[in-house]
């Protein structure tokens, strides 16, 4: 049976969220929740958790999971405040220990470097866990970052940051711990999917020459038309033109309190001695 999936698009960081439950159980899991963030005040709210949060009750779903498919440095994310909400377990790929380690030590995160958690499931290259009687397959697709992964739940396939639609192409390997030669690798192995898989990106930026988002594709699409991998395009050819477009792209406006949050599954660092909570802006650090 196919799963029902649900997009949320958050128009202030161009992202998806995705909200898939089987409709045998009514078993749900939320994919890249957003957290909003107003940087120029450093104002938090969960306006965008709260639609999920809604259209959940409202179908009487019962959510067992929130999957990341990785540290995002573009948004923050409201898993933790979804946990918080429901109970659901919070679930990510297992490399995301690296990705905690080097921004823990950027951040000067002594929680993070102490070694606490903050995920509930870290998950690995093969493994799946049960959603009803759908089944989500991990794949570990690294790249974009080195913990980034690909849900897959019957013929849909959730990729992240991975791939994106076919007329934008691919998201920047140049983050710590990135890579472009991996990206391709990883790209392959999911267009080595069966073609009419359903693929669902993590984010749409609007393309010259189209005028309405969107985030839902096919492998056999991506294959014939992704702009910078499709069939035909060798790795050397991919790499040059990822390297040499990441030196043209400045970093994103919210990386620095994205990451510092993101590394806490979405939670806040610890408040002050007067009750208030900082996020860290480390001067010329990256
Ligand atoms: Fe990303």
């Amino acid at each position: 049976m196919a799963p029902v999936i649900q997009s949320f698009f958050d128009t202030a960081t161009n992202t998806v969220t995705y909200l898939v439950h089987d409709p045998a159980t009514r078993k749900a899991a939320v994919i890249d929740p957003v957290l909003d963030f107003e940087p120029k005040a450093a104002r938090l709210s969960t306006v965008s958790a709260q639609a999920v949060l809604a259209a959940i009750r409202e179908q009487n779903l019962d959510l067992l999971y929130v999957l990341e498919t990785h540290a995002h440095a573009d948004h923050l994310s409201a898993a933790d405040h979804i946990r918080c909400e429901t109970g659901a377990k919070i679930v990510i790929g297992a490399s995301i220990v690296q990705v905690q380690k080097a921004f823990g030590d950027l951040f000067e995160a002594d929680d993070v470097a102490e070694g606490e958690s903050f995920f509930d499931i870290l998950i690995e290259e093969g493994e799946s866990l049960p959603l009803g009687e759908l089944t989500i397959d991990v794949l570990h697709t690294p790249g974009h970052t080195p913990a980034c992964v690909t849900y897959r739940i019957a013929d849909a396939a959730f990729v992240g940051d991975t791939l994106f639609m076919p007329d934008y192409g691919t998201a920047r390997a140049d983050f710590p711990g990135g890579d472009a030669a991996s990206l391709y690798r990883s790209i392959h192995r999911i267009l080595d999917l069966p073609p009419e898989t359903r693929l669902f990106v993590g984010h749409d930026y609007l393309p010259e020459g189209r005028n309405a988002y969107a985030w839902e594709t096919t492998v056999a699409e991506e294959r014939a038309g992704n702009r910078h991998v499709h069939d035909g395009i060798g790795e050397e050819e991919f790499v040059a033109m990822r390297q040499a477009r990441d030196a043209t792209l400045a970093a994103p406006t919210l990386i620095l309190p994205s990451l510092q949050v993101n590394i806490r599954a979405g939670g806040l660092p610890e408040a002050s001695r007067k009750g208030r909570v900082f996020l860290k802006l480390p001067v010329n650090a990256i």
